[in-house]
């Protein structure tokens, strides 16, 4: 269906759509979580440069400034930052405290982390912390911002909120399980919220990506399949209003829909192990090396 919606529709409406909101809408504010750094980063300068004023969260209050300076002065917009750390669960009064009294038009839930190199469940380091840390990061972000920022959508009757989910969350991958299982959840987080917001006004999306040369990826030279976050997140936009449920990029749609409609879920899952297992070896014989 993602794929089939893809080729149906011409990407097109949405972009422009946003144009107009960015004329209409001068007063709102927009929320990117992770936006220091690749695909958030991206969300943000695509936002700003049809003029929404910006609300950047992430870790780094350094990194944060950076950006919103950046923005200011190529966009002209107005940005806000609030700094704090996902991977804790007692950071939510600080954000509301920060979000309270705006108009929010757009949340991009984005924050996540993944593996720093595919593990088996019982052999990942310090694994106690790093379930908490992937839970706290990847879904209770997603739950606990759309808690503060969806009543004011709903009392308005119109927002959008993109969950930034992965392809990863559209099958299990071995040894990249706990990653994979968090952006399930996100998926259907959004999938379900979104049936039951629709006819309240709100859009709600869940994004899917396969491979963004971002650094969570490691990735140095983007490809057709491999975009730049900028690449991805342009053509992302195109598919809002359009699909609930959306890998974003034409070239993605296309692996989307060869790795749940054409091949056995069996194959999928065993090239994932095989796969996984190859780039676990390389990564541990490398880190012997050094
Ligand atoms: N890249 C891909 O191929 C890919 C594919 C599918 C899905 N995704 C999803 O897309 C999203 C963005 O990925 P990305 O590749 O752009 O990641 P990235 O390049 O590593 O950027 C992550 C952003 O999140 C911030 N961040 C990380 N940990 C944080 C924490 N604990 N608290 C607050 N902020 C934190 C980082 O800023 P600071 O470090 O300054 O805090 C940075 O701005 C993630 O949800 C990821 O799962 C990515």
């Amino acid at each position: 269906m993602r794929t089939g919606q893809l080729f149906l529709f011409p990407p097109r409406r949405l972009y422009e759509e946003l144009g107009c909101w960015g004329m209409q809408r001068k007063r709102e504010i927009e929320v990117v979580t992770g936006a220091t750094d690749g695909i958030g980063k991206s969300y943000a300068e695509e936002l700003a440069r049809r003029g929404f004023s910006m609300m950047l969260i992430s870790r780094s209050q350094e990194k944060l400034d950076d950006v919103a300076k950046s923005l200011e002065s190529t966009y002209k917009v107005e940005t806000k930052t609030i700094a704090v750390d996902y991977s804790h669960d007692d950071i939510y009064p600080k954000i509301e405290k920060g979000l309270a009294g705006l108009e929010i038009g757009v949340l991009v839930n984005n924050v996540g982390i993944s593996y720093s190199y595919p593990e088996f469940f019982l052999h990942i380091p310090d694994l106690e912390n790093f379930i908490t840390t992937m839970i706290n990061v990847n879904i209770t972000s997603v739950c606990q911002m759309t808690r503060l920022v969806l009543p004011r959508m709903e009392a308005r009757a119109k927002g959008v909120i993109l969950n930034i989910s992965s392809a990863s969350g559209m099958f299990p991958v071995p040894l990249l399980t706990i990653y994979s299982s968090t952006k399930a959840f996100v998926d259907f987080f959004s999938r379900g919220l979104q049936s039951e917001y629709k006819c309240k006004g709100i859009i709600i999306q869940s994004v899917l990506p396969f491979f963004v040369a971002t650094k969570m990826t490691k990735i140095r030279k983007p490809t057709l399949d491999k975009p730049t976050p900028e690449r991805y997140v342009a053509a992302e936009l195109n598919t809002v209003g359009l699909q609930d449920q959306t890998n974003g990029y034409f070239p993605h749609a296309v692996m989307g829909w060869v790795t749940t409609v054409l091949a056995p879920i069996k194959l999928v899952l065993c090239l994932g192990l095989r796969m996984n297992k190859a780039q676990r070896g390389g990564y541990l014989r490398r880190r012997k090396l050094r």
